[in-house]
């Protein structure tokens, strides 16, 4: 049977996550986003109520949240503020390369100490040259003796500023294209420059970084996985990354929406509020319905995950046509409040500068085009496992 019914206590957590985006994190958004201002203020508060690291297993201390848990918390923290929300959530990018590729003994310090308190970790896949194009990269890892020497440049990276652990991937082998990769599990020490913090269009309270690695020595146990399969480390990170970057538009999305249906309510012209005038009821309705199906492929994209099965292409279609639906319906929201929309005294014009990055980080548009056609014209088997070994 097909049931997106909610349970008591996801219900719950969504009320959680609903009511500190109202408390903690509305109040402070634009403002934060006016400024640049990094909410370190907002990531101690929600890491004390448990709304970080929401994916660390029980058994290190965490919550052990399943997929669609996590789903319900980011559309609803980044219905507060998307930017900071992503600098709340990339915990969860950082981490679940670990969670598939990390040993018993690296996942209980690592986790544990997330745990423990506000830390940050960066996911380090990005480079200059290298962006949709993963196996590009020219960062480099060298093996000596029980060690890995890493050396090269991630630009994009999220909380790289603040981060106190990096999931770094490398080039172990550079003649071997994307069967050379490794993924190494970093820890912040003095060869871990942060050369540059970027001034963005939108999600301004979140940081990002380029961040250079300087002989950069890492021991073997931090080896994610087997050497030369961080390629595949990092797509199934991906699969299980991009629904909660869908449910985040989906969010953003949803905050657009209500304020012009609000305001559309409110604003007369022609002698009766303009929600009266078909032209924008029809603005309206599409909102309405794009939110919606943004939010069942979202969940469709997590439930596959929590059942243990691979998602790749649902979890393309949800991050594709979330990311879109948050550009569309926030750009709507715009012309709904006309020359208002423009000005920053109001509300949407932030929501529009931050729903351009659902459509660039964690794979454009257009990979997520990629991706599909490839899995619809190449299709797998529906009972395929969501974990391969690496
Ligand atoms: N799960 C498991 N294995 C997978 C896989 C998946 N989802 N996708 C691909 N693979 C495997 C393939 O089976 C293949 O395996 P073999 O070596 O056995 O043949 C191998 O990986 C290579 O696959 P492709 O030939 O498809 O690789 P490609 O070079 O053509 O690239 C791509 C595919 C989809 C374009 C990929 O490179 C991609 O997703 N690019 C986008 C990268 C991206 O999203 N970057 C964002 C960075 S994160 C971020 O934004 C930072 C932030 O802080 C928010």
């Amino acid at each position: 049977m097909v049931d997106f019914t909610l349970t008591d206590e996801q219900k719950s957590l969504r009320e959680l996550a609903h009511d500190f985006a109202a408390k903690e994190i509305r109040p402070k958004a634009w403002e934060y986003d006016r400024d640049g201002t990094w909410p370190q203020d907002i990531i101690d508060k929600a890491h004390e109520v448990g709304l970080m690291n929401t994916h660390v297993p029980e058994e290190y201390g965490g919550a052990g949240l399943s997929y669609l848990d996590g789903c319900l918390i980011e559309e609803e923290l980044a219905w507060g503020c998307s930017g900071i929300q992503t600098s709340l959530g990339a915990n969860g990018l950082a981490g679940a390369p670990i969670l598939l590729g990390g040993s018993e003994e690296v996942q209980r310090e690592y986790f544990g100490e997330l745990v423990e308190s506000p830390k940050l970790a960066s996911f380090c896949l990005t480079e200059p040259d290298a962006g949709s194009d993963v196996s590009g990269m020219r960062t480099r890892a060298v093996r000596k003796g029980d060690k890995y020497v890493i050396n090269g440049s991630k630009c994009f990276i999220t909380n790289g500023g603040y981060a106190d652990f990096f999931t770094v991937y490398a080039k172990t082998d550079p003649d071997a294209g994307h069967r050379g990769i490794s993924a190494f599990l970093v820890r912040k020490d003095d060869t871990v420059i942060v050369d540059k913090k970027e001034d963005k269009m939108g999600q301004r309270a979140s940081n990002t970084a380029t961040i250079t690695f300087n002989d950069t020595e890492v021991d073997a146990k931090y080896l994610l996985g087997e050497e030369n399969k961080g390629f595949k480390l990092a797509m199934m990170t991906l699969d299980r990354t991009r629904p909660g970057v869908a449910a985040m538009a989906t969010g953003i999305a949803r905050a657009a929406f209500e304020f012009a249906t609000e305001y559309s309510k409110e604003r007369v012209q022609f002698g009766v509020p303009i929600a009266m005038h078909q032209a924008i009821q029809f603005i309206i309705a599409d909102m309405a319905t794009k939110v919606h199906l943004s939010r069942l492929a979202t969940w469709n994209s997590a439930v596959l995950l929590d059942q243990g099965r691979r998602n790749t292409l649902e979890s393309s279609h949800a991050k594709r046509f979330a990311a879109d639906t948050a550009m569309e319906v926030t750009t709507d929201a715009v012309q709904v409040y006309g020359g208002y929309g423009f000005i920053k005294d109001y509300p949407v014009e932030k929501l529009m500068r931050d729903a351009k990055i659902m459509q660039l980080y964690e794979g454009t548009s257009q990979i997520q085009r990629l991706v599909i056609a490839r899995e619809t014209l190449l299709p797998r088997r529906v009972d395929e496992p969501a974990t391969v070994a690496v």
